[in-house]
């Protein structure tokens, strides 16, 4: 894909702005698994703001406006903080900044699970304010009524079974899931349940590998792993976990560069610059003519 430069005249400064393209939908990454397999896996990254979004859209085929903006962006100690106002705000934010991948917005904890028409009320207000093309709620058979009401109204629904991090206080911890017989067999028949009732895929997070393949084999929708398994139809990551943003991260992270050594760096060097008054040099001051 090519990238043109927009000058924006309000702030003078050039934005590179991927060519527009036709966006991709959610029927064609539901095709993407097609009588059981995927022949090239689907990316997924988180974003949370329109410059992230601009970065990473040419190499996904969708990003996630997770609620783990709650942690990555706004400091809180989970997800559960997070509001519908927040998720709006960041979702058109990643919508203006793409124009490839498929944009799919978590639903936050406390908007959806006390009824099917809490979570239509809702999900019709993520995707009229921002624009996205989908929805994502965490639940399995539990949240079956509630997706398949959204789907026949009009809703895509991406589905998250495992390691739900909303469910932190049920489940006791961020710890992997599926170790106990009773564990394993309910992740399956989350997963199971949530393809029955219309999902067009499903986020595995945080189970034993065997789980993740045996979704990943039986279902027909795409599996999205993280925490999962290579062989998952699609694989997701935190944006800010896999680019080295925090010191402490999960076991399924793979820290592909570490921006916070680059940014203290850069950092660094600028208060020293301003502190020997060597910033700002002649290039960065107005001269009269
Ligand atoms: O909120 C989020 O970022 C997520 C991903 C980890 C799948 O749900």
């Amino acid at each position: 894909m090519s990238t043109t430069f927009q000058l924006d005249t309000a702030t003078s400064r050039a934005h590179p702005t991927p060519a527009p393209m036709r966006r991709l939908t959610v029927p064609a990454i539901r095709q993407r698994k097609l009588e059981g397999k995927t022949e090239q896996p689907l990316v997924m990254l988180t974003a949370y703001t329109a410059r992230m979004a601009q970065l990473l859209d040419p190499h996904c085929d969708m990003l996630l406006v997770g609620d783990s903006l709650g942690q990555v962006i706004y400091g809180l100690p989970s997800s559960l903080q997070v509001t519908l106002d927040m998720m709006c705000a960041h979702g058109a934010a990643v919508v203006r900044g793409s124009y490839h991948s498929v944009v799919i917005v978590d639903m936050p904890f406390g908007a959806y699970e006390a009824s099917p028409q809490q979570a239509f009320a809702a999900a019709s207000r993520i995707m009229a304010e921002t624009g996205c093309a989908a929805i994502k709620l965490e639940g399995g058979v539990a949240m079956a009524e509630t997706i398949a009401f959204l789907v026949s109204r009009g809703i895509p629904v991406m589905a998250h079974v495992g390691l739900t991090p909303q469910a932190v206080n049920v489940l006791g911890g961020y710890n992997a899931r599926g170790r106990t017989r009773q564990e394993h067999d309910k992740i399956i028949a989350d997963g199971q349940a949530v393809e029955a009732a219309g999902a067009f895929a499903v986020v595995i997070e945080g189970v034993i590998e065997p789980i993740a393949i045996a979704l990943t084999e039986t279902l027909q929708i795409p599996t999205i792993g993280i925490g999962g398994s290579a062989r998952c139809d699609g694989q997701v990551l935190v944006i800010d976990d896999m680019l080295g943003m925090f010191e402490r991260v999960p076991r399924f992270v793979k820290i592909y560069e570490n921006l916070a050594e680059t940014i203290g760096a850069a950092a660094a060097k600028y208060a020293a610059e301003v502190r020997e008054r060597s910033f700002p040099g002649i290039e960065q001051t107005y001269q009269p003519k």
